[in-house]
């Protein structure tokens, strides 16, 4: 049996098992993913000792998608561009390592909330490792505009910087400089923010914009309470997250599952 797992430092919280066994039964696909907690200052010698034991792929999380970067011998546009791995696949000839945050993010977006980006203002908050996996998707979706906002003036106008060339109107500015009603806000921070409470002014806001975080569950509840305070449409991170799945067993098994069942399931054990 081909075997999977997504490896990180937590990683006993992670629901990519679930989503990907419910991806597996629905295409009939036989395999087996597991959880991998690397130790933090041995995360090659954990992948190269899952490879030797048969394994065909696997997802990277927190804190090793840099690391899984440098490791890939090969690699998607999309990875080269973000500069992170989350989905990496065990070839014969070499590992291939591919990022599929970005589409993730965007497929949420675009299917599950029914919003085309094209022509949108969109507000990402946040210039770390989450941001840096999201924004060439996002750009590739052709909004009217992306302001990228963060603590660190500098990670922001690095990451605009590296995303130039990709021909959307594309600025870098402090939280406190953030645009005011934007369509579509992003909170891509670490901050777990408690109460209603967001990085960002709620002038950022206007009534109707969604308001995403990439986080689910109690970690994401302060921002999302904020948004629905302010008239927003609120949106956790658990269909980003089945949608990057979607994305990784696509690059693994070149078969697409659907999404939407695995989504109400998930949602239903939250
Ligand atoms: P991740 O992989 O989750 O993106 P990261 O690379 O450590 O994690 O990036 C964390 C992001 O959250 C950064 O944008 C960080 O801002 P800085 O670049 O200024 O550090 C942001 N962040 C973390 N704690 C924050 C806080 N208390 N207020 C605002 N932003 C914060």
């Amino acid at each position: 049996t081909d075997r999977y797992a997504v490896v990180g430092n937590p990683v006993e919280h992670s629901r990519s098992p679930a989503i990907h066994a419910m991806f597996a039964e629905q295409t009939g696909q036989t395999l087996t993913y597991e959880r991998l907690l690397a130790p933090l200052d041995g995360f090659e010698a954990a992948l190269k000792a899952f490879v030797a034991a048969g394994a065909k792929g696997c997802n990277i999380t927190v804190p090793f998608k840099f690391d899984a970067f440098a490791l890939a011998a090969n690699r998607t546009e999309r990875a080269q561009l973000g500069g992170a791995v989350n989905t990496l696949r065990f070839d014969a000839d070499g590992w291939t390592g591919d990022n599929t945050d970005g589409a993730g993010l965007v497929n949420d977006i675009q299917k599950n909330t029914g919003r085309s980006l094209a022509g949108l203002q969109v507000l990402l908050v946040g210039a770390g490792g989450a941001s840096a996996g999201a924004l060439g998707a996002l750009i590739a979706a052709r909004p009217a505009r992306v302001t990228l906002v963060n603590r660190t003036l500098d990670k922001a106008q690095a990451l605009v910087a590296s995303h130039a060339h990709l021909g959307v109107t594309l600025s870098a500015a402090t939280l406190a400089d953030a645009p005011a009603a934007q369509d579509i806000v992003i909170n891509a921070t670490s901050t777990s923010l408690a109460g209603a409470a967001s990085p960002v002014d709620a002038r950022v806001l206007k009534r109707g914009s969604l308001a995403l975080d990439m986080m689910y569950g109690p970690k994401a509840q302060g921002f999302l309470d904020w948004a629905a305070a302010h008239g927003a449409e609120p949106r956790d991170g658990l269909g980003m997250l089945v949608e990057q799945a979607a994305e990784a067993f696509f690059f693994w098994r070149g078969v697409r599952p659907d999404t939407a069942p695995v989504l109400k399931a998930l949602r239903a054990t939250l």
